[in-house]
């Protein structure tokens, strides 16, 4: 039995391991059209938010430990980098430092619609403004309409639990798109619907914090419907057909601790069903499903969901190597190899991941149009930036050589921000950030992004 099941669980993926001592990491390629940028989100940069669920999660509000609040002893996203007044210098940051083409940004659905239905028009003419200033410096804004936060009247009603509140979501986004498409050709949905709906439902460090697996799945279900409702309703209003709209999510590769291990490629198999394998299914096939015998079965079908992007945004962090143990409820382990480096977050540099993954969605989508839409390392003593933008910008250009139709490479971050629950510790800027001050400071090793650029603008 055991060899007729080793058979039928095959070894995922190649587990590449490139020889970097032998690469020349310059030896890279970008079309003319590329974009370079940078990216953010309004809950971790703009500050004065009051009206998600992130701040009331922060205020201890929707769950409290025993002792403390629920990030780092009391951290609140508070003022953040105040880039909702200091945006404009920020901008020249973008122009002049940097050198990119590119700005991913998100609005805040909680300051701009406010109460269910009431919309207020400052907050609306503050991202006018912060478009327009994008504009008049050759910089073209990317829009993400959610990234992780939701209005406090959203999630009085359920927020993504109920399907019948995806309405309210497409609703936001039309909004948005009436308002703004005539100056953005280039939106993002959702961000990390998988990272929501694991970090927030499976026992995580998200708000609502709950550890309900079918709920996660419901979860991951209605915001995959609430992409395809929002994609498909974009496209049909004036501005539609030109734009470019498509989902990002947070992709990582799970590899098997032990090839030989039929438990470890048991549980590497359950980790890629889950992610990336649910969404990059749902939007190939129309059907999202994840089935683990005893433990969960869940399937959903939206035809529409095929071809309903029209570029895939891919968030690239890392790998993990799965090892299946009795003591965690997973009966998975990540293992981790001291002699590789990993960032601050714990996470291992694994810049061949990147490669792998833009090869996976081709697979799923065939010659798909991606943009890479985050890849960065939080790495506070800047021991690692150089040699991770150098690895990854080289990662994705062998890809690009390779003919796979990678259309854009943006960094997170531009500056250092708030990390969620990880509070303002992880510094993943270009940038570092004093919070004191306001102060931006370059990293040294953000050079080699720039360097990158550069190279880039010289040989177009
Ligand atoms: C992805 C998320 O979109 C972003 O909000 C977060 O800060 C980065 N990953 C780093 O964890």
């Amino acid at each position: 039995a055991y060899g007729v099941l080793s058979w039928a669980i095959p070894v995922n993926q190649e587990q590449l391991i490139w020889d970097w001592d032998n690469i020349n990491v310059k030896d890279r390629y970008f079309p003319e059209d590329f974009l370079w940028g940078t990216a953010t989100s309004a809950h971790q940069v703009e500050g004065y938010n009051d009206n998600n669920q992130w701040h009331a999660f922060e205020q201890g509000l929707l769950w409290k430990p025993e002792s403390g609040l629920p990030i780092g002893d009391g951290t609140v996203s508070g003022k953040a980098c105040d880039h909702w007044n200091l945006y404009k210098k920020d901008i020249q940051l973008m122009k002049k430092d940097l050198g990119t083409n590119t700005y991913r940004f998100s609005i805040e659905w909680s300051k701009i619609e406010y109460r269910k239905g009431q919309y207020n028009m400052s907050v609306v003419q503050h991202y006018h403004d912060v478009i327009d200033e994008l504009l008049a410096n050759n910089i073209s804004p990317m829009v993400t309409i959610h990234h992780f936060t939701d209005p406090l009247w959203f999630v009085d009603l359920g927020a993504w639990e109920k399907s019948e509140n995806v309405e309210h979501f497409v609703s936001f986004a039309k909004f948005a798109f009436n308002e703004y498409s005539s100056k953005v050709k280039l939106w993002c949905t959702i961000n990390e619907p998988n990272v929501y709906s694991l970090a927030g439902y499976t026992g995580g460090g998200f708000p609502p914090r709950k550890n309900d697996i079918p709920l996660a799945m419901e979860v991951m279900k209605n915001f995959g419907d609430g992409h395809v409702a929002a994609y498909r309703a974009l496209k049909q209003l004036p501005n539609g057909a030109e734009s470019k709209i498509g989902i990002v999510h947070q992709l990582g590769n799970h590899d098997a601790y032990n090839k030989d291990s039929l438990m470890d490629r048991v549980i590497t198999k359950f980790a890629n069903d889950l992610s990336p394998g649910i969404f990059l299914s749902f939007f190939s096939t129309g059907i999202m499903k994840f089935h683990i015998p005893f433990v969960v079965n869940f399937n959903h079908e939206n035809k529409d969901a095929i071809n309903s992007n029209d570029f895939i945004g891919l968030n690239y962090y890392t790998r993990q190597v799965e090892q299946f143990t009795f003591d965690s409820p997973t009966l998975a382990n990540q293992y981790r190899d001291r002699s590789r480096n990993y960032t601050d977050m714990d996470w291992e540099i694994y810049p061949e991941g990147i490669y792998r993954m833009i090869k996976l969605i081709d697979h799923y989508n065939p010659n798909i149009p991606i943009i890479i839409t985050e890849n960065g390392i939080a790495d506070a003593k800047d021991r690692f930036v150089k040699m991770f933008y150098e690895r990854y910008l080289y990662a994705v250009s062998r890809a690009i050589k390779e003919g796979y139709n990678v259309k854009g490479f943006v960094a997170w971050s531009l500056l250092d921000n708030f990390e969620w629950s990880g509070g303002f510790e992880p510094r993943f800027g270009l940038y570092h950030v004093n919070y004191e001050t306001q102060e931006r400071t370059l990293k040294e090793g953000s050079k080699a992004f720039i360097q990158a650029i550069s190279e880039w603008k010289a040989t177009h």
